[in-house]
C-alpha cells in the first residue's frame, strides 16, 4: 500500500524521532526547522541529539527523509504536518505558544492540509484555533516519547491518541492510519480531551515519583527499606511496579513544565489544584536533600571535594534541562565546597550552567581526591567501576551518596565505605 507523505514542522528532539520513525515505516519525509545549520548538518546525515538508534534510523532511511529550512517544500508535498516546535513556560508559567501561532501564519488559509499536534499545548489550544481559523483542519496527537528510548517507544508505543473535532474526523482517520503498522491500543477522541490525557498522564507520573520519594524519606526515619517498599506495592496491579523508583527528584523538559503548566491551567480557572502544588515542592526539596547527606558525615562543606557522577537529567541522553546536577552543584558552591562532574556525554554541554563546578574527564578523574561521590544520574558505566579497588584508593574519604539507589550497598559497605542510599 503506497503510504503518505508526511510533513513534520521543527526538527528537535520530537519532530527528529517522529520524522525518522515515519520515514522506517515507509513514508517519504519532509521536515522542516528554521535553524539553517542544524538543517545542513541533518542533509549531511549528522544527527545533532544523543538517542540511542536514532543516527541509525536516519541513516538507514536516508533516501525517504528530507530536510529543508523551507515550509513550501512541506505544503507542496504532504497533507498532514505534524507539529513538533517547542512550547517552553513562559514567566507567567503559561506556555510560550509563538512557534505554534509561527506555523499558523505559514499555513495561511489552506484548505488542503491539516495541523497534526504533537508539540504539548495547553488544554484548550486547539479549540481555540479552530475558532479563529474557521475550517481549519487540526488533529492532536500528543507524544509519549521517553528521553533514551524514544525510537523504541515511537515503534511500540502504549497507546496512540488521536483526538479531532467535528469537521476534521476524515484527516484524523488518515493520522490513525499511519500508526496501523504499529498495532498499538488507539484512544480516538475530542482535541481538548487528547490534549488532557498527555498533560494528566505526565503530572501523574511526576505524582508518582515524589509520592515514592516522601515514602523514601519516611522510610529513613522509620526503619524501613523503600526499594521493599516499592516491590511489595508495584506487585499490586492496580498500582503498577513502573515510577516508583525513588531518587534525587525528577528533572528533565516535561514533567516540572508540564506539572507547572496543568497546575496553571487549572489557576487561570480559578481551581486551585493543591496535590500538584505539593508534587512541585517535594520535588526542589527533594533534589535539595543530598546536601544535609553530605553535612551528617563531613560536617560544613567549605573546601571539600565533593565528586558528581552524571549531569544529564537521567541517563542515555545529554538533556540537562532542570536535571538535579544543576541544583546540587549550586546548592554545593553556595555551602563552599569545590565540584568535579563528570557526565558520559552531557558534561562539556553543561559547563557553563553547573556553577563553577569543573568538568572532568573521567569519572575517576572527578573521584580522584573527593571527600565523597554523589551519585546523581544512573549512567551504566558508574555501575561498572572498580568501586572496591581503584574507586575507593582515589578517595580522601570513602563516603557515597548513591541518589538512585544504583549501586551494590552490601558490597560497598562490605569495602569499608559510608553509604548513603535514598530511603533506605
Ligand atoms: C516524560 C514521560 O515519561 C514521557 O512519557 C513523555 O512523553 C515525556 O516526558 C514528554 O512529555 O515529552 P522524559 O522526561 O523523557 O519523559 O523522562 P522520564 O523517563 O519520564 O524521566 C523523568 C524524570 O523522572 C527523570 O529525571 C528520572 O530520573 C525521574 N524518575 C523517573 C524518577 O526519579 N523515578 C522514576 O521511577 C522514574
Amino acid at each position: 500500500m503506497e503510504r503518505e507523505p508526511i510533513g513534520v514542522v521543527g526538527a528537535g528532539w520530537v519532530g527528529l524521532v517522529t520524522a525518522a520513525c515515519f520515514a522506517e515505516l515507509g513514508h517519504e519525509v519532509w521536515a522542516r526547522d528554521i535553524v539553517r545549520e542544524k538543517v545542513e548538518s541533518l542533509q549531511r546525515g549528522e544527527v545533532p541529539i544523543h538517542e540511542p538508534g536514532l543516527s541509525e534510523l536516519v541513516a538507514k532511511n536516508a533516501g525517504r527523509l528530507h530536510f529543508t529550512t523551507e515550509m513550501d517544500d512541506l505544503l507542496e508535498r504532504a497533507q498532514l504536518l505534524f507539529v513538533c516546535v517547542d512550547t517552553p513556560p513562559t514567566y507567567s508559567g503559561d506556555a510560550d505558544l509563538s512557534r505554534v501561532e509561527a506555523v499558523l501564519r505559514e499555513l495561511g488559509d489552506s484548505n488542503e492540509h491539516a495541523l497534526v499536534m504533537k508539540s504539548t499545548v495547553p488544554v484548550g489550544t486547539g479549540r481555540s484555533i479552530e475558532r479563529r481559523r474557521n475550517g481549519i483542519a487540526y488533529v492532536s496527537n500528543p507524544e509519549f516519547l521517553k528521553e533514551g528510548s524514544a525510537v523504541a517507544d515511537f515503534m511500540k508505543p502504549d497507546r496512540v491518541v488521536v483526538g479531532a473535532d467535528a469537521g476534521s474526523e476524515a484527516y484524523a482517520d488518515r493520522v490513525e492510519a499511519l500508526y496501523e503498522p504499529l498495532c498499538a491500543e488507539i484512544v480516538r477522541t475530542d482535541v481538548a480531551s487528547a490534549e488532557m490525557i498527555k498533560l494528566a498522564s505526565n503530572a501523574f507520573l511526576a505524582t508518582k515519583i515524589s509520592f515514592i520519594n516522601e515514602i523514601a524519606n519516611v522510610s529513613e526515619e522509620l526503619g524501613a527499606d523503600v526499594l521493599e517498599v516499592a516491590r511489595g506495592m508495584g506487585l499490586d496491579d492496580r498500582i503498577g511496579p513502573k515510577f516508583l523508583q525513588p531518587g534525587v527528584g525528577f528533572g528533565g523538559s516535561c514533567f516540572p513544565k508540564d506539572v507547572q503548566a496543568l497546575k496553571q491551567l487549572a489557576g487561570n480557572t480559578g481551581y486551585h489544584f493543591q496535590l500538584l502544588t505539593a508534587v512541585v515542592e517535594v520535588n526542589e526539596l527533594q533534589k535539595r536533600r543530598t546536601i544535609s547527606k553530605l553535612q551528617k558525615h563531613l560536617g560544613a562543606l567549605p573546601g571539600k571535594e565533593i565528586a558528581l557522577l552524571g549531569v544529564a537529567f537521567k541517563p542515555n541522553t545529554d538533556d540537562v534541562r532542570e536535571a538535579t546536577s544543576l541544583v546540587l552543584a549550586g546548592r554545593l558552591a553556595g555551602e563552599g565546597a569545590n565540584v568535579r562532574a563528570y557526565d558520559p556525554v552531557a558534561g562539556p554541554k553543561a559547563a557553563d550552567m553547573l556553577a563553577g563546578a569543573q568538568i572532568a574527564d573521567s569519572a575517576l578523574e572527578a573521584i580522584d581526591g573527593a571527600d565523597a561521590v554523589v551519585l546523581v544520574t544512573e549512567w551504566p558505566e558508574f555501575g561498572e567501576l572498580d568501586w572496591t579497588g581503584e574507586v575507593k584508593r582515589r578517595m580522601r574519604v570513602p563516603l557515597v551518596v548513591d541518589g538512585r539507589n544504583f549501586l551494590d550497598r552490601d558490597k560497598l559497605v562490605e569495602a569499608g565505605f559510608t553509604y548513603e542510599g535514598i530511603g533506605r
